[in-house]
């Protein structure tokens, strides 16, 4: 993946460097990033989670994975899975954010940045995000991004803690050329 600079009127996106383990730690090991997200994000985030998703990029080549920088401090990721086969021209969206910088519209300009990146650098038609259902930041993040809310899945995600809750699909498609 070629290196990706991004400015957005909030924040910088860049491709991770080895040297952000650090940085990575310092703000995924936070139960309250960790509550809604996958829980195949580990929680507690060692040194050496964030020692081995860093050395995983170079051989996940449909990940485009930045991370958010504010004043030059890390302080989130956003990433694009671009999908295959069937799902060929799809990709999905992931996002989150150290806690101490929550509430300033950084996730939501991070994830309209780097969307409209893979339009224009990838074939993509479209990009999605599945959010749990009790996370209505994330909503308004994606809505914020120029995202819309397009089906509920029932009943279809298990949370970290075991309690079992509705998936809502999010998506957003290229712009059409004139
Ligand atoms: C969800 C998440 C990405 C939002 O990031 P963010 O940069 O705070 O997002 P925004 O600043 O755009 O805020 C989005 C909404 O959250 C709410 N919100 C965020 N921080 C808040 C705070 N400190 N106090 C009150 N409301 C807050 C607001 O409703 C806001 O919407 P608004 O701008 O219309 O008021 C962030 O909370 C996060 O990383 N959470 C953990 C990981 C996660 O859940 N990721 C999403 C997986 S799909």
């Amino acid at each position: 993946m070629p290196d990706v600079r991004i400015e957005t009127a909030t924040c910088v996106l860049r491709s991770p460097r080895s040297d952000d383990a650090d940085g990575l730690v310092s703000i995924a090991n936070d139960a309250a990033v960790a509550r809604y997200v996958s829980p195949r994000f580990p929680y507690p985030y060692t040194r050496e989670n964030a020692v081995e998703w860093l050395a995983s990029l170079p051989s996940r080549p449909r990940t485009v994975s930045v991370v958010i920088e504010l004043e030059g401090a890390l302080c989130g990721v956003v990433t694009l899975e671009l999908l295959a086969e069937e799902r060929a021209g799809v990709a999905e969206l992931h996002c989150w954010l150290s806690s101490r910088v929550w509430g300033r519209g950084i996730a939501a300009d991070a994830s309209r940045a780097l969307t409209e990146y893979g339009f224009s650098h990838f074939d993509l038609r479209r990009v999605q995000a599945h959010v749990i259902a009790p996370n209505v930041n994330a909503m308004r993040v994606l809505e914020k991004a120029g995202f819309r809310r397009e089906a509920v899945l029932a009943q279809s995600l298990v949370a970290r803690d075991g309690s079992v809750h509705d998936d809502v699909l999010y998506f957003r498609l290229k712009p059409q050329a004139d």
